[in-house]
């Protein structure tokens, strides 16, 4: 059995199966995440647990691209159970505000502790004597403890990558004292937004009546001594300068002259990109662009809105439904206002390469990103960084994390239709010297704060942590 010295836990391993491939034909995953851990990985020669992504799928340890990965099972009963239900049923919907309802059912609980259960069992085998570990996101809320029970000489940190709500709202779960505990394992938790910290920090001292002192959450041993816990924001972001790279390619902005030949070459081009889900505020974007149709600020001879939805579990009832409020939206506007030679939304119920989604960016002159929730929305980033020349709008959603720190986009209140029409006019009128006073602010964040920023950081706090851990033991 391997011994790493650095282990990520994660729902997902960083690699999916190649489409028509064999067996043991992995690609990597195109995510931040997956880029920004990478270099650590080599370095450190570091491990991954994770589920390969497909039910009743056992598939043993093996390597890929100087990382160790451990693969672990999941029952299709276990899928629906932990993965569609509670994770994404419950504690989904439940963390992004309730914007839909979330369902408490015990038998999706009992599944998660099981199933986080054997996550923690699987880093417990993988980790080296001293190790550090990093769990990743709510599907494995209860990992950290689970794990530090087994393996007290961990380092281990945690990251949630969604938010985390106010505590009105997270009372209502019947295991919010479990689930806290299990975050409490870790050394290092770390929040995407200052104010997720402080709502996690505000139910420690609700729930379990701790003590905590800036980003310290004191936590009382069985033994009678206190251990700090540090609860704080790590802002996540993208491998900008991957972007600006792709963005400079000659091939890629010869796709997005053709991105724009094949819309007609309106004069403007709005640009929504997400995965199909709830929190996304794709709904109030089309209802907001209807009515400026309707009402003629906007004339689809010049405007086009290309909206990429990209499928996303799809057998949660939540996203079923909204997939076929969003299509019948898209219709009606497309019946309403479609000519025979342009077309209002169009609408791409797809994934793409990295590639395409940067020529998209190219070809759009406004991005719009109005989450009605969203841990911080990478998107935003992405687009900032690929704006080589300083033009474009980018219309920022003051719910997403990205707006702690792109403070330079045009804000907007996604649940205020007509602010949001007034952001989207704003936007397509917004002249050249302003649009690039806002682009080169919004670009320095980005290109400054980059992945691999956000994961040294974090690691740094997690090394701070162990010293301190090293120091009490020494003492
Ligand atoms: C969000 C979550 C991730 C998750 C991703 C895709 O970004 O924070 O943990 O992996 O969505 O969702 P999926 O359910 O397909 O893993």
């Amino acid at each position: 059995m391997t011994q790493a010295e650095f282990v990520v836990v994660a729902n997902r391993l960083p690699v999916d199966r190649v489409p028509g491939g064999g067996e043991d034909d992995w690609r990597r995953s195109p995510g931040g995440l997956v880029t920004a851990l990478e270099p650590v990985m080599r370095r450190a020669d570091g491990a991954w647990v994770g589920w390969v992504g497909q039910a009743d799928h056992h598939v043993e340890p093996f390597d890929f691209d100087g990382t160790h990965l451990v693969p672990v099972a999941l029952s299709s009963e276990e899928v629906e159970l932990y993965y569609e239900g509670m994770s994404n049923d419950t504690f989904w919907p439940l963390y992004h505000d309730v914007i839909s309802a979330p369902q408490y059912h015990r038998e999706w609980w009992d599944a998660y502790v099981k199933v986080n259960r054997r996550f923690a069992e699987a880093a417990a085998d993988t980790a080296a004597e001293g190790a550090t570990v990093w769990v990743q996101d709510y599907q494995l809320q209860l990992v950290p403890r689970l794990l530090r029970e087994r393996r007290p000489d961990l380092t281990i940190g945690y990251f949630h990558h969604i938010p985390f709500p106010a505590y009105g709202l997270y009372s209502q779960l019947p295991w919010r004292r479990q689930v806290i505990e299990g975050l409490l394992g870790a050394d290092v938790i770390g929040f995407q937004r200052v104010a997720d910290a402080g709502n996690f920090a505000r139910a420690v001292r609700r729930v379990l009546h701790y003590t905590t002192k800036g980003s310290g959450i004191h936590i009382p041993e069985d033994d009678g001594s206190t251990r700090v816990a540090v609860a704080r924001a790590f802002p996540i972001s993208i491998d900008s300068e991957a972007y600006v790279e792709m963005a400079r390619r000659e091939d890629i902005q010869a796709r997005a002259a053709e991105i724009r030949e094949g819309l007609g070459n309106p004069r403007t081009i709005l640009l929504g990109v997400d995965r199909l889900d709830y929190t996304k505020g794709i709904r109030h974007r089309l209802k907001a662009f209807g009515e400026l149709l309707a009402g003629g600020e906007v004339d689809v001879a010049d405007v086009t809105l290309v909206q990429v939805a990209s499928p996303s579990r799809e057998r949660v009832g939540a996203y079923m439904q909204l997939r076929d409020e969003i299509e019948l939206t898209v219709a009606r506007i497309a019946g309403d206002y479609d000519t025979l030679d342009h077309t209002a939304v169009r609408y791409l119920h797809h994934s793409y390469p990295r590639e395409e989604m940067v020529a998209l960016f190219l070809a759009a002159d406004v991005m719009l990103v109005t989450a009605l929730r969203d841990g911080m929305n990478l998107v935003a980033k992405e687009y900032v960084a690929t704006r080589t020349d300083n033009r474009g709008v980018l219309v920022l959603s003051e719910f997403a994390g990205a707006a702690d720190e792109l403070s330079s986009a045009v804000m907007v209140n996604p649940h205020d239709i007509d602010g949001l029409k007034e952001a989207i006019v704003r936007a397509i009128e917004m002249s050249p010297a302003e649009q690039s006073r806002r682009m080169r602010s919004l670009r320095r964040k980005v290109l400054d704060n980059d992945v691999g920023r956000w994961s040294r950081s974090f690691l740094d706090a997690l090394v701070e942590a162990r010293r301190v851990k090293d120091g009490k033991d020494a003492a």
